[in-house]
């Protein structure tokens, strides 16, 4: 380790995911074992601009690895965006002796993160939030958890869904990303999966499927909607009418956000944020942590931001396979 790095501040930005509590309470132990100073900074990048933060001891993060959501709290600071109080961000984390920076939040967080580092102070990114959609990293952090909420939900509606010969569909979140609702489309047995990537028409992809899967003797249809695709009430009513088959619509929302994180979740961020916090020892800055090729690894900001994840085709051939 070869930086000069006493103080170091961690934040929690834009969407919250669980998982956040496991990173941040890595980056304090990691920081803690080499000797530095940590600093818990206050509600995303407001608490950077208006110094709200305060030290973080090893006890400040006991028992918090399973709690969902965020200690630290987290927000969308728009102010951030503008120029001058990034400046003003930076002399302020200097007045606190912060001489390094861990980012936990999306690629907006991560832009904020990049900004940082050209007004002078080394900052780290790292990929926290359900929807799974940072180009440079295969997982975020929360996305495990959030798979297994939607698939406990999906389990329940499709229980009632079977018990009065129903058609439901169900919105999941996931930004503009299919991510979601096809991973947990293929968990849950969906008949009809939905995701912005893959274009469809409701008469092949929605009715269809539906009628082909009653004439065999289904009793219940799943389809599983991404929030990038929508329209999930319209559709119910489209669907009912259609087929005369009684069709309900849900939008599972915050409930996705929430909850306990998964082991996955909370071995990945503690990875996740103990080679944050190593970076910064080692002198670097303007680096995304992430996972390539299962492996927890770093990449410079302006590479990660560049960089285009697509939505694996042969996910969507499979789901398309057995899905019926
Ligand atoms: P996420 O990080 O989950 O993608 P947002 O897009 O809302 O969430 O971004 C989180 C925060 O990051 C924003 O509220 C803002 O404070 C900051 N941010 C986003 N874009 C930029 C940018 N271009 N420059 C500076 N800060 C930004
Ligand atoms: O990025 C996480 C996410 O939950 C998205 O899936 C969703 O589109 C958005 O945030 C919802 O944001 P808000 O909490 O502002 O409603």
């Amino acid at each position: 380790m070869t930086a000069n790095i006493k103080t170091i501040g961690v934040l929690t930005s834009g969407g919250d995911a669980p998982g956040m509590n496991p990173a941040i309470r890595a980056v304090v132990r990691t920081g803690i074992y080499y000797g530095l100073k940590v600093v818990g900074i206050k509600r995303g990048y407001n608490g950077l601009l208006n110094g709200d933060m305060a030290e973080m001891k090893s006890r400040d993060v006991s028992n918090i690895l399973q709690r969902g959501g965020t200690i630290l709290q987290t927000a969308r600071c728009l102010e951030f965006k503008e120029k001058e109080n990034i400046e003003k961000s930076v002399e302020i984390a200097k007045a606190f002796g912060i001489d390094g920076l861990v980012v936990i939040g999306g690629d907006g967080s991560f832009r904020g993160a990049r900004e940082l580092c050209e007004a002078g102070l080394p900052t780290i990114a790292m990929p926290g939030t359900i929807d799974n959609d940072i180009d440079c990293s295969e997982y975020t952090i929360g996305y495990d958890t959030c798979l297994n909420t939607v698939k406990d939900a999906v389990d329940k509606i499709k229980d009632t869904t079977e018990s009065h010969e129903r058609c439901s569909v169900v919105e999941v979140m996931g930004r503009a990303a299919g991510y979601i609702a096809v991973h947990a489309g293929i968990a849950c047995g969906a008949n009809v999966i939905l995701v912005p990537e893959v274009e469809w028409s409701f008469e092949h992809d929605v009715l269809r499927p539906i009628l082909e899967g009653k004439a065999r003797g289904n009793r219940n249809s799943i389809v599983l909607v991404a929030e990038g695709v929508g329209g999930v009430i319209e559709m119910a009513k489209e669907i009912e009418k259609t087929t005369g088959i009684e069709t309900r619509a849900t939008i599972l929302g915050h409930v996705q956000r929430g909850g306990s994180p998964s082991a996955r979740d909370r071995v990945v961020a503690s990875e996740m944020g103990c080679l944050a916090v190593e970076l910064l020892l080692q002198g670097k800055q303007n680096r995304i942590v992430c996972m390539r090729d299962h492996v927890i690894t770093d990449v410079d900001i302006n590479e990660g931001l560049a960089m285009k994840k697509i939505l694996p085709e042969q996910l969507v051939a499979v789901a398309k396979k057995i899905c019926l």
